[in-house]
């Protein structure tokens, strides 16, 4: 495996969830212990050049690499129905999502669909995803397939839904436990590939295939759990009238063994203190999906909650009810909600931070920091070569940035695909 240098800018993180900027730094590419390429070293050119005489360097001047980014929470089925309106979470399942997703019984339109969905995923400058399928088990072989052909992280599972969903989409409560296993088998950890259990959300499936999901969790505790909780008014209620035991909606979910480590919690808007004590506690991560929520007209993720509450949170695109798999659009989204936070005695969200929340943050989420979501060294080499001067007035602007925040910030505020030049994906040798 070949070693590769990259001189230019270098954004990552540091432990204490700052940023490091190198204004002209050398990032080191080469094998790791696994077969996938790994950040060998990174910092000041000057301090690393003679180290690294004998290897030929790529110089990017004005470019800067940042980590890839990571997507907490997507629907690859619903790319199409982006923008579809509606007055609300279930009205819009109805009459768009689940019509689609009923399509994902065809393979070859699986594979047509996550074949676009992973390619608009890179060009967007993300490299790791935790992404909802459909109820069809064909519908996961299809996006790990094209996942593994690339060698992207990539995380999926097969949707249960064995009620309140119609034919095309409703699954049955055995064989969709059966068929979880066969793919959990089939795919997690294979190559860069993870699978997760993927209730949709409580009111569409039975106790039993809760429990059934539950032990499937304890049995293999190193897959992902992935669901939908607390997003909806409307939806609150429905699992609150079929699920009366459990002391919140979120309790249903503990109720069934189904918050732990590397369980991650779509939405978490609508919480009290003691669900977020629960998230925490328990190690499960919430993907906080701004652009969804505004679009959805769910509400508002409350920060300054989460915060005092200790929970993990990373940010999400929640594609098909999201409206766009950018990066920069979604850290702009997650800036107006925390700024409706700030208006109730929030603090506003920095700009560091919100990259964080969607590279290093959502690593720790994921259960993959050190892997994934940094350039740290030992970390798996995905990052993104991003050019400030890809539009006039992102050039304009920052050219006129006087501090890190202010780049970052122009960045988010006027970035989206045009931003990323290219991105590299960590693919095993
Ligand atoms: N709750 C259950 N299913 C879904 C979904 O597909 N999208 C969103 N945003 N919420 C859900
Ligand atoms: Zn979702």
């Amino acid at each position: 495996m070949t070693i590769n240098c990259y001189r230019a800018a270098i954004l990552r993180f540091g432990a204490d969830q700052q940023a490091i900027y190198e204004a002209d730094g050398l990032l080191v590419l080469g094998p790791g212990p696994t077969g996938v390429p790994v950040v060998l070293a990174v910092g000041p050119y000057a301090a690393l050049a003679a180290k690294f005489a004998h290897t030929a360097v790529e110089h990017l001047p004005g470019r800067i690499l940042a980590p890839g980014f990571i997507d907490l929470h997507v629907h690859y089925p619903q790319v199409d129905v982006i923008g579809s309106p509606a007055s609300g979470l279930l009205p819009w399942l109805e009459n768009y999502t689940f019509p689609q997703e009923s399509r994902f019984s065809d393979p070859e339109h699986a594979r047509g669909v996550a074949e676009f969905f992973v390619a608009e995923l890179l060009r967007n400058g993300v490299t790791t995803a935790l992404t909802f399928a459909t109820s069809h088990p064909g519908s996961v072989d299809a996006l790990l397939g094209v996942a593994e052909r690339l060698g992207m992280r990539m995380i999926t599972g097969k949707v249960l839904q064995d009620r309140h969903s119609p034919d095309g989409v409703r699954d049955e409560t055995e064989q969709s436990l059966v068929d979880t296993e066969t793919l959990i088998q089939r795919w997690h950890g294979k190559g860069r590939l993870g699978y997760a259990i993927t209730p949709r959300f409580a009111p569409s499936c039975t106790p039993a295939q809760l429990r059934g999901a539950g032990e499937l969790a304890a049995r293999y505790p190193d897959v992902w759990i992935q669901s939908h909780v607390a997003e909806n008014k409307d939806e609150i209620a429905w699992a609150r009238a079929l699920f009366p035991q459990s002391r919140s909606y979120l309790a249903v979910y503990n109720d069934h063994g189904l918050m732990r480590d590397r369980a991650i919690y779509a939405h978490c808007i609508h919480f009290d203190d003691a669900d977020r004590a629960l998230m925490r506690t328990t190690g499960a991560a919430a993907a906080v999906s701004p652009t969804s929520n505004l679009f959805l007209g769910s509400g508002f993720f409350d920060y300054a909650a989460a915060d005092s509450a200790g929970m993990r949170y990373g940010l999400a695109s929640d594609v098909g009810g999201g409206t766009s798999l950018s990066p920069f659009h979604t850290m702009l989204a997650a800036y107006y909600v925390g700024r409706e936070g700030q208006t109730k005695g929030g603090l506003s969200l920095s700009p560091q931070h919100l990259w964080w929340q969607h590279t290093a943050g959502a690593a720790l989420a994921l259960g993959l920091d050190g892997v994934v979501g940094n350039l740290a060294v030992g970390c798996e080499a995905d990052c993104v070569v991003l050019d400030p001067q890809c539009t006039p007035l992102l050039a304009r602007r920052t050219a006129q940035a006087g501090s890190l925040d202010e780049l970052l910030f122009a960045m988010i505020v006027l970035g989206d695909d045009r931003l990323v030049q290219r991105t590299l994906v960590a693919a095993p040798v």
